[in-house]
């Protein structure tokens, strides 16, 4: 989609809010401009810029897929700064600008025939529910699912209402764990890699993909790798410090990579050498 001024947002409108985790939001908004909105074409992994006008403008991943003609775009917003915060103040009705979409996200048909395994922590979960998405809606264009959800605790993680419609459908298993447990808890505790470990899907033929925070990244494709996933089979999604989000200002290079434009998804290969300086 052409964008006449990339750095101008368009102007949207909230539909529905509701909490998804502790201090952790899901936002439904909806373009204002119809014209824009039935041609906001967009792809898991993929991002936006949201502004709280009078506050300043964050990205988020986007967290919906495009169904049909549902024109609602979805994404979490954790409570850590003043932009999150104005956001969580907002309600049904209030205005957002956004830019967008950016960033070039998973390259969904190259993973088609493959065993796709999912590793999310905490809110890192939330780009990667469109990928999930997209496999179980397309369930035969994929082979087995396998996903590892994990959280600091089970407050904090995300999407619980979907995880029943998850492990309902064929060939998938969803694991999950926490960091701390509480006494109620019926699940595993402890760290996502030692899950994996446990686990141990088969790299045969299988695709990895990852998001988390950068020491999760870190010790996630460690963990692969023990598992016999090549650099080239894992596929990641970084954070990084980002502000104009379309490869102008330069907050979000790693060595020669910007984030914002030449990923934020990457093949592992292509930022391993850079992943120290990252952690
Ligand atoms: S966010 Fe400005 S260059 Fe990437």
């Amino acid at each position: 989609m052409t964008h006449i001024n990339p750095m101008k947002p368009y102007l949207a409108t909230i539909a529905g809010v509701r909490d998804l985790a502790s201090g952790i939001k899901l936002l439904q908004v909806r373009l204002d401009d119809p014209a824009v909105s039935s041609s906001f074409d967009y792809r898991p992994g993929q991002f936006v810029e949201v502004s709280a006008f009078g506050v300043g403008e964050s990205p988020f991943g986007i967290t919906s897929i495009r169904n049909g003609n549902d024109e609602l775009i979805e994404f979490a917003i954790n409570r850590v700064g003043t932009v999150t915060e104005a956001i969580h103040r907002l309600d049904v009705g209030d205005k957002i600008g956004m830019r967008g979409p950016l960033g070039n996200g998973f390259p969904m048909e190259k993973f088609k025939g493959k065993n796709i395994v999912v590793l999310g922590g905490g809110i890192g979960g939330a780009p990667l529910r469109p990928v999930i998405q997209t496999v179980l809606q397309n369930r035969s264009d994929y082979g087995t699912l396998s996903i590892f959800w994990a959280a600091r605790s089970p407050d904090l993680l995300v999407f619980t209402d979907e995880y029943d419609s998850w492990r309902a459908q064929p060939d998938t298993e969803l694991q999950l764990t926490v960091d701390q447990a509480t006494p109620d808890w019926p699940h595993k505790e402890g760290l996502i890699t030692t899950l994996v470990e446990q686990v141990a899907p088969s790299a045969d033929n299988a695709v990895s993909i990852t998001c988390g925070p950068p020491i999760m990244i870190k010790f996630a494709m460690l963990t692969l790798q023990k598992l016999g996933f090549q650099s080239e089979q894992n596929w990641v999604t970084l954070e990084a410090k980002m502000k104009c989000g379309i490869g102008k200002c330069g907050r979000c290079n790693l060595g020669e990579v910007f984030v914002c434009t030449d990923g934020p998804v990457f093949r592992f290969d292509r930022v391993e050498g850079f992943l120290e300086s990252f952690v």
